[in-house]
């Protein structure tokens, strides 16, 4: 799958709520179920479908985030990998009479979740970091020492690209059998022109070769503005230099990604670095995203919103003009309390100013070695409810519906919708709101492209 889409430009200029949804171009069918002559293949045994159908692609914001559109003991008709219709499972049973048929058992069915923002491209793990943390050093202060994202930097670097890409396998397995389809994918532990070539290329690799037989596709982000490397420090700006002249113009050039992100962060990369970076990645075409806020209010949080970028991502310390720029710019704030808990951070995202302000809330694992070992989006729900004040099915939304928005994916992905791809997350519970109360449970039964 080219995973190329056209430019929210509707999103960029009013609120994405009332925007209409940005058109989703050029993608290919992916994997088909079973299917009879007339190719028709009916879902059905289904004892309640939570479709997220509002009568459009558009993300949900505010107090209509909860309202999850659920239909009970229903069925999906099926065609050619897309939905054609859904609705009481009574009526499609005679509707669809020589269909084949897929039988979900009684379980639950969501859309395929998106994981809007994850870095499973590398080498090795960070326990070591963890037992540092553990004994009381700061994450910046292992960064500062040469650990953190540096130390998967020395290991994506020495890996072959063998291993790269049965490291890989491995984490996105890991999230396909949490009921993820879709997951955003980061290159930022290369830090050069060679590696991260490299990390993109795994990831192309696995949606050429991988995904459509594991059933979960990634959408590749270019991170070389992850952090400064070791042969570059006291010499910054040339890194800068490097990010713009070289590594985005080649990642470009090579259709390697189809977003660049930056870490603007004190002692990373300041608001006015990342602006750069940020415009020269979007001169050349490609979409934006940034880490943003997450441990100082830097402001990396209102330049998002001032490029127009997908998504502001983390945003612990968004305060509340930034909130508003990201509501007017229709700018997705990507939420990641799998971190801020791993961080034992205090100051968690303000969520509920952001649903109450209209700003599209999505959430995320942010699946990392580092700040955030977590491949389960049900955890993160489970979080996201005790810690930012949100409810279990504004949760559901922020993993479906919003979180393909921030992806800019909404037109193909996120609902259960006639048009749309026919990829559901089957759940053995009864009511939605179960995923995030069985804490630190698995209910995810699989991942289904009919
Ligand atoms: O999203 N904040 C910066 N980047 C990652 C952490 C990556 C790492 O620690 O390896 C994040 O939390
Ligand atoms: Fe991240």
């Amino acid at each position: 799958m080219r995973v190329r889409v056209s430019r929210a430009e509707s999103a960029r200029s009013r609120g994405a709520c009332e925007g209409r949804a940005p058109v989703r171009e050029g993608v290919r069918r992916m994997r088909n179920g079973s299917r009879r002559s007339d190719g028709t293949v009916l879902l059905r045994n289904i004892a309640r479908l939570v479709t997220l159908d509002h009568g459009d692609d558009a993300p949900r914001c505010g107090s209509a985030m909860g309202d999850l559109a659920v239909v009970d003991r229903a069925a999906v008709a099926v065609r050619a990998g897309r939905i054609l219709e859904y609705g009481p499972e009574r009526a499609l049973v005679r509707r669809y009479r020589g269909a084949a048929v897929r039988d979900a058992e009684q379980a639950l069915v969501l859309p395929g979740l998106v994981d809007p923002h994850t870095h499973p491209v590398f080498a090795a793990n960070r326990v070591g970091d963890f037992k540092r943390r553990l004994a009381g050093a700061t994450y910046q202060e292992i960064a500062a020492a040469g650990g953190g994202i540096l130390s998967s930097v020395r290991a994506v670097r020495e890996a072959s690209d063998a291993r790269l890409r049965r490291t890989l396998e491995a984490h996105l397995l890991r999230l396909g059998r949490h009921g993820v389809a879709l997951a955003e994918a980061k290159s930022g532990y290369g830090l050069s022109l060679r590696d991260e070539v490299r990390m993109l290329e795994a990831i192309g690799w696995w949606n050429r070769r991988r995904a459509d037989a594991a059933g979960i596709w990634l959408v590749p982000t270019c991170l070389a503005a992850h952090s400064v490397p070791p042969e570059y420090r006291g010499r910054r700006a040339d890194y800068v230099e490097l990010v713009i002249g070289s590594i985005l113009p080649a990642v470009r050039r090579r259709h390697l990604a189809e977003r660049a992100d930056v870490f603007c962060e004190e002692g990373v990369f300041s608001v006015a670095e990342s602006r750069r970076i940020l415009t020269a990645a979007r001169d050349l075409g490609l979409r934006l995203t940034v880490h943003a806020d997450q441990l100082s209010a830097l402001g990396g949080g209102a330049l998002a919103a001032e490029l127009g970028a997908d998504s502001a991502d983390h945003l612990e310390y968004a305060d509340r003009r930034t909130i508003a720029a990201l509501a007017r710019a229709g700018t997705a704030a990507v939420l990641l309390p799998g971190s801020t808990f791993f961080l034992q951070m205090k100051r968690w995202a303000p969520a509920r100013k952001m649903i109450d302000s209209g700003v599209v809330v999505a959430l995320a694992t942010d699946f990392n070695p580092g700040s955030s070992p977590v491949a389960s989006p049900a955890a993160c729900m489970t979080l996201a409810c005790l810690h930012l004040k949100m409810t279990p099915e504004e949760c559901v939304t922020a993993f479906t519906l919003n979180a393909a928005y921030a992806l800019r994916m909404q037109a193909e992905f996120g609902s259960i919708r006639p048009g749309k791809r026919a990829v559901f997350s089957l759940w053995r519970a009864e009511e939605p709101a179960e995923i995030a109360y069985a804490f630190g449970d698995n209910l995810c039964e699989g991942v289904w492209w009919v």
